[in-house]
């Protein structure tokens, strides 16, 4: 009878149950481990970066349309949804603006009848030099390079657009939404501005 109560509250049965329980349960332990140590070694490896071409033909610069008022620009977009840059055409020149919005990092818009780059995102607007007219924008818009090759046309070069900003962008001691004078006299000039006589 004593054997008989054992018997049905585990006794010869009870071994090999525990031991079911006890290899399932380690299991399950181990596989839980080795995902987490998969993960957690995962973190270390960077991530595919979805970056887009740093550097890029734009085309000869007789190509963009002069405006016919002096004071003000020609906005071409044609490079806007590919490389996130904007080559902007003013009565002296050409200069590439990189279109991303120094507060969060959105694409603001070219409204020519204002003459306005406009963010979407919280309502920074920047002037036609990239300056910061109003919203929470920290800094001007970024200036990409341009560089002409052999055969007349702009190599543009924009670093890592919002990522890894180009080097004349800000000095930290100013950080200010406007290019500080001396920064003006830099965006003026090579690489940052290509003059056309013509
Ligand atoms: S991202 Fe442009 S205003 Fe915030």
């Amino acid at each position: 009878m004593a054997e008989h109560v054992s018997e049905s509250s585990g006794g010869k049965g009870a071994p090999s149950r525990r031991k079911f329980f006890l290899i399932t349960g380690w299991s399950s332990l181990g596989l839980f481990l080795s995902g987490a140590g998969a993960a957690f070694a995962r973190y270390f490896y960077p991530g595919v970066l979805y970056e887009p071409q740093t550097t890029f033909n734009a085309g000869r610069p007789e190509e963009y349309v002069k405006p016919v008022n002096p004071t003000e620009v020609v906005v071409d977009e044609r490079f806007k949804s590919s490389q996130r840059v904007w080559i902007v055409r003013s009565s002296k020149g050409v200069y590439a603006m990189v279109g991303v919005c120094t507060h969060l990092g959105c694409t603001p818009n070219w409204f020519p009848g204002e003459q306005r780059f406009k963010c979407p995102c919280h309502g920074s607007n920047y002037n036609v030099e990239g300056e910061v007219v109003a919203g929470p924008a920290p800094l001007p818009l970024f200036r990409a390079k341009i560089k002409l090759a052999p055969d007349g046309s702009m190599i543009i070069t924009t670093g890592l657009l919002g990522i890894k900003r180009p080097e004349l962008q800000y000095k930290k001691s100013t950080l200010l939404p406007r290019w500080t004078d001396e920064e003006k006299i830099d965006i003026a000039k090579a690489p940052y501005f290509l003059e056309i006589k013509a």
